[in-house]
């Protein structure tokens, strides 16, 4: 007799049921919508065309329109190529990537963005891989997908999912929408085909650079510490870690930096990978222009020094690559975290100030304006790096392994 009427829980968990429903309706439509490139047929005919030698194949195996470089067996070091090109994608009308802040649009250009390639072989050719550090905030699975089909087009299985390893710099202040992943769409507004397909692009041809200009050389490595550069993005963190662990440490981060230096026979510098654990985070979230931050500032003195006559975005012979490694609490902010209204530190539980919370905490570099803190932060790293050159270094040698 008594009308059915629904609880407040009920009507609740209805509207619920009803919002997730067209959430998921909403999302599929995008994902949809933005896909595209991924399922590009290429990589399939090509794997045909290359396993199956039909006698009345009319089509030209793309593996032989590149030749292999001339291998040479009888010196000890490696095949040593490397390149460098633009992989700057869209500089408006598009997120930029890393804050994960809400209408941090991309509306112009400080710095293009560059794709850094780096292959070494083994005397013999038997073996070799190629390493790939590129001024972006990190590499999507989607992004190396489409980049391993390409080269399989390319250069058959000469480059291949265990051998190619591709590295984001980690800059905050490249443009977003190039994962495959929802929440990242979402983050980005989007997935964007445009920036996907400059980066892909951009990859591509600094490995055929690389792939060009193999020659016989040998590659040195150097260990050294680097001071005044970093802090610990939260010491208070850091601090509940057990005493036992901490006491394997001299410091709550990691300050050596190493560096791969590569020449050729004559010792002729060809270039360099330098890994050292800092964020690319100079340039904060109130930033707008799209640029490699400290790492690619460290790159492009580099390259300038190197590549005399050259102008920064002329391709040089020189590469210097300034790559990310285990920079996860690691800041170059190092007057470390302070409220913005009242200056005192934030560096506890919450991160949060007195007056107006966890917003009022930010972290300042050395400099008087992040466009300085990230040149101060850059030349410090470039210094470092060059100085390990003449200082002891050892003979690089041994089985080429990618991991
Ligand atoms: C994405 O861009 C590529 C290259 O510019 C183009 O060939 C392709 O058709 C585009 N795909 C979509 C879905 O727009
Ligand atoms: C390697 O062999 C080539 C051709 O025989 C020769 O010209 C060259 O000098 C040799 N190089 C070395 C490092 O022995
Ligand atoms: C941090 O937040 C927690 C949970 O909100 C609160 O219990 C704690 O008192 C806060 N600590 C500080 C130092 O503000
Ligand atoms: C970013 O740096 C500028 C100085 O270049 C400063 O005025 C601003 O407060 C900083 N913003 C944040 C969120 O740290």
């Amino acid at each position: 007799m008594a009308k059915r009427t629904f609880s407040t829980l009920e009507t609740f968990l209805i509207f619920l049921l009803i919002m997730m429903t067209a959430i998921t309706v909403a999302l599929l439509s995008l994902l949809f919508i933005t896909s595209g490139t991924i399922e590009n047929p290429k990589g399939t005919t090509d794997e045909h065309s290359t396993l199956t030698q039909g006698p009345t194949t009319t089509q030209v195996d793309p593996v032989t329109t590149t030749p292999e470089p001339p291998l040479f067996q009888n010196f000890s070091g490696y095949h040593i190529g490397v390149g460098r090109a633009d992989c700057t994608g869209q500089v408006a009308d598009i997120n930029m990537m890393g804050y994960g802040k809400g209408g941090q649009n991309a509306r112009g250009l400080l710095t293009r963005l560059y794709s850094r390639a780096f292959i070494m072989a083994e005397p013999d050719g038997s073996n070799r891989m190629a390493f790939v550090s590129i001024d972006i905030g990190m590499v999507s699975q989607r992004l190396r997908l489409e980049v391993l089909n390409r080269l399989k087009s390319k250069y058959g299985s000469l480059y291949r999912r265990d051998n190619v390893i591709l590295s984001g710099t980690h800059t905050h202040s490249g443009p977003a929408g190039y994962f495959q992943y929802t929440v990242f769409v979402i983050a980005s507004e989007g997935f964007s085909n445009r920036t996907f397909n400059y980066m892909v692009t951009g990859i591509m041809k600094s490995i055929e650079i690389a792939h060009k200009n193999m020659k016989p050389g040998k590659i040195f490595m150097n260990k050294g510490n680097v001071d005044g550069t970093q802090i610990n993005r939260s010491p208070y963190s850091y601090l509940q870690n057990p005493l036992a662990e901490r006491l394997r440490y001299s410091s709550d981060t990691d300050k050596e930096m190493l560096v791969l230096k590569m020449v050729d026979l004559n010792g002729e510098d060809l270039g360099l990978i330098s890994w050292f654990a800092i964020h690319p985070v100079s340039m904060n979230n109130s930033n707008h222009l799209v640029n490699s931050d400290n790492m690619g500032y460290a790159s492009y003195l580099f390259e300038q020094e190197k590549n005399k006559g050259h102008l920064p975005g002329q391709q040089g012979p020189f590469v210097a690559a300034f790559a990310s490694s285990n920079l996860g609490d690691v800041s170059p902010n190092i007057l470390g975290p302070r409220c913005a209204n009242t200056g005192e530190s934030c560096d506890n539980a919450n991160s949060t100030c007195p007056i107006g919370g966890a917003t009022m905490c930010m972290a300042r570099g050395p400099g008087q304006d992040m466009l300085d803190s990230t040149q101060i932060i850059g030349r410090a790293l470039y210094q470092k790096a060059t100085e390990d050159k003449s200082s002891s270094s050892t003979d690089g040698s041994g089985k080429l392994v990618a991991a």
